[in-house]
């Protein structure tokens, strides 16, 4: 396998931030350079090594949403490697394939989480009180069961620790009753508009993330776009309600993760070798997937 992109350091610029999987680079006023490396997180905490090719599979799918969503704005500004700027194109090894330039936006600190079916932090939530963020839902739903309808869940972006789901209300109290609703509605057709193309691929989108930022005054979807990462994609074949889903995506890091003794507290040791080949492997059937799904 080829060696794994976690870390990215070029002398001419100084990168701007470094998230978990992304770092992000200056290019003028208005525009900055997304690049997405093959770090991997969970529950928080980069692991020290990589998955070979994740940056690129993440960069691709979230491109081709863009690309095939005319009916929501984004901050794609260029995806084409060739058309980048220097010193960025003199480093095709770091940055081809899995960069993005795009608009800076004012980023909402707010997750907007869509829901179609019940099952992770939202499960645990409705078991503890019948309701998920605030949302009541009908009693006696079955793990991993439909929704009768998309729930829209936000949580907050935590700078520290982790994110929490919250009530539309505290939404509404910092972005007001207008921009909260417009979240609301975007977050919502944005996710059905992608289950009802990846339900055609025999793929589940149960739920997903999306973040948005203010561009002259107007909303628009940033970061990454349904991607397995930010969303759980479940095998339609081997759907069973009641029963834990079998996932392409990063729950199979999250199962392994149970059957070892890591606290979820402190720095993670490496992911040994299979478990890097078979999340490799699963991130890119969705791929795949996403690709002939568009063709
Ligand atoms: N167009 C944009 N304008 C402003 N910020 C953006 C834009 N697109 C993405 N971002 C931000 O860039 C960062 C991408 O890095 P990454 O996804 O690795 O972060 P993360 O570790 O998941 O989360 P965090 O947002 O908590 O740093 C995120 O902070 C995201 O909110
Ligand atoms: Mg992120």
């Amino acid at each position: 396998m080829m060696n794994p992109v976690v870390k990215i350091d070029i002398p001419e610029v100084k990168k701007l931030y470094s998230g978990k999987v992304r770092d992000l680079y200056p290019v003028d006023e208005e525009h900055m350079l997304i690049v997405s490396t093959d770090r991997i997180s969970a529950f928080d905490y980069i692991f020290p090594n990589g998955i070979p090719g994740k940056g690129v599979i993440l960069n691709t799918i979230s491109s081709l949403w863009f690309k095939n969503m005319s009916f929501i704005k984004n901050h794609i500004v260029e995806d084409n490697f060739s058309n980048f700027p220097a010193p960025y194109s003199n480093y095709p090894e770091l940055f081809k394939d899995r960069s993005v330039i795009v608009k800076k936006t004012k980023r909402i600190d707010f997750e907007c989480v869509a829901r179609g079916y019940i099952i992770g932090s939202g499960w645990k939530e409705y078991k503890e009180n019948g309701s998920v963020s605030g949302v009541t839902l009908p009693s006696g739903l079955k793990m991993a069961e439909k929704l009768p309808e998309t729930i829209f869940t936000p949580a907050t972006k935590a700078d520290i620790g982790h994110d929490m789901n919250v009530s539309i209300d505290i939404l509404k109290e910092t972005l007001g009753n207008k921009d909260t609703e417009l979240l609301k509605e975007m977050t919502i057709k944005t996710y059905e508009y992608g289950r009802s193309m990846l339900e055609k691929t025999g793929i589940i989108l149960a739920d997903t993330k999306f973040e948005f930022g203010y561009y002259n005054g107007e909303i628009i979807l940033i970061d990454e776009v349904m991607t397995p990462d930010s969303s759980r994609f479940w095998d339609l074949q081997k759907y069973e309600v009641g029963k834990s889903p079998v996932s392409f995506d990063k729950q199979f890091i999250r199962d392994y993760i149970d059957t070892t003794p890591w606290d979820k507290n402190s720095p993670p040791t490496p992911l040994p070798e299979e478990i890097v080949i078979k999340t490799a492997e699963k991130y890119g059937e969705i791929l795949d997937r996403i690709k002939n799904m568009f063709n």
